[in-house]
């Protein structure tokens, strides 16, 4: 087992990485505050691993809530299913919260932690490798508008995250390629070396080597929790680690949740991003085909759905977080390892790049 450190004072916590994590009851316990534990999971994920958790929290006095699966279902209205649930059963404010699933799941389930008389502890297990790499770490908790991507939330660390990389085993093809996206995505902003050992291991990866996704994990963990640790709240730093996503969300709203995946709208937006810096001069043409390269071959999609027009496209681009004072501020790369945040690209230069890339397809 690898053991990291999310460094944040006194929310500091560990994230446990490593196989058959599930079966080892004396890595949560010390962060169940209170005798009450709520699981909450999904229709898919319960049948497969609820019981072994339920099992690790035997003196407990643990219920669940078992939500509906899919991007669609991260709302304000399935979040309230998490309330009347604690509600109904009086969980006290010394209650933890148990999320066990993908980064819907923990992102709901972070939210409703965050909220329930006005905080209470929890814990991440996450069971994609989307939700081990990215989502479970750093306590960005939230959910969908129907206007516009994770722009209700709150920020509520978790007090441990436990990513058993056994869970990956029953995971679709599909759900593994969109967790690769924000794993490329941490060579990408940060790490040349880190990009380079995922070209050597791409196919292993793919094949679920275990040692290798425990290595790819561990080293996506390793950035964002240093990430995370120089800049919580997302003053400054911490907007690299949303490369791709002003693309990438808008994608997802426009095609409808769910319709296409987090991390496919992410590579895809990924790749705009880095056309667009072609397009500035700040990233050479090489650069831009090698990240191309490895996005296919990681069975990503490139190429954002031509169906959605430029106008709808940047507008759907300015309703985010990362927007100032009505300015667009994106991601952008110097090279493969080096990014930036810039509000500095004139909509018209945006919406130019959008234009090049929707015709090519
Ligand atoms: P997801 O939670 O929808 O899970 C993907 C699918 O896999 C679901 O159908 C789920 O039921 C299923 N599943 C989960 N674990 C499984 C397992 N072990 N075996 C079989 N099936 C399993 O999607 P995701 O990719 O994990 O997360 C995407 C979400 O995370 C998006 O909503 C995105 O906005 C959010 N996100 C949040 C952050 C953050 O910092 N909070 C970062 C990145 C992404
Ligand atoms: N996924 C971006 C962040 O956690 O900041």
């Amino acid at each position: 087992m690898k053991t990291l450190r999310v460094d944040l004072g006194e929310r500091a916590y560990p994230i446990y990485i490593g196989p058959d994590l599930l079966g080892q009851p004396e890595l949560i316990e010390p962060f169940v505050a209170g005798s009450q534990v709520l699981i909450v999971t999904n229709e898919t994920v319960a049948p497969l691993y609820l019981e072994r958790v339920r099992a690790s929290l035997s003196h407990k006095t643990v219920q669940q809530v078992v939500l509906p699966d899919g991007e669609e279902f991260k709302s304000l209205s399935v979040v309230n299913t998490i309330f009347d649930a604690l509600l109904a059963q009086r969980f006290e404010r010394s209650c933890t919260l148990v999320a066990l699933g993908g980064g819907v799941v923990g992102d709901m389930t972070g939210f409703a932690a965050a909220c329930y008389q006005r905080g209470v502890p929890f814990i991440q297990i996450p069971t994609t490798l989307l939700s081990q790499v990215d989502s479970s770490v750093g306590g960005k908790t939230g959910v969908n508008h129907p206007l516009g991507k994770n722009m209700i939330g709150a920020f509520h660390q978790p007090r441990c995250v436990v990513a058993d990389t056994r869970t990956l085993d029953t995971l679709a093809d599909r759900q593994l390629k969109a967790g690769m996206a924000e794993v490329i995505k941490y060579g990408l902003i940060n790490d040349l070396a880190f990009f380079e050992w995922l070209e050597a291991h791409m196919e292993g990866l793919l094949a679920r080597d275990q040692a290798l996704l425990s290595d790819a994990i561990e080293r996506s963990c390793q950035i964002k929790a240093q990430v995370v640790g120089a800049d919580e709240r997302e003053r400054g730093v911490r907007a690299l680690l949303n490369l791709g996503h002003t693309f990438g969300h808008a994608i997802e709203t426009g095609m409808g949740y769910g319709e296409w995946l987090h991390g496919e709208a992410v590579a895809a937006g990924m790749v705009v991003a880095a056309e667009l810096s072609v397009q500035l001069g700040w990233l050479d043409e090489g650069s831009l085909q090698r990240m191309q390269r490895l996005l296919e071959r990681a069975g990503l999609p490139v190429q954002a759905p031509k169906s959605m027009a430029v106008e709808r496209f940047f507008e759907l681009m300015t309703i985010d977080k990362k927007v100032q004072d009505g300015r667009v501020r994106l991601v952008l790369m110097r090279a493969i390892g080096d990014s930036l945040v810039t509000g500095e690209v004139a909509p018209e230069q945006i919406k130019g790049a959008l234009k090049r890339h929707l015709a090519a397809a």
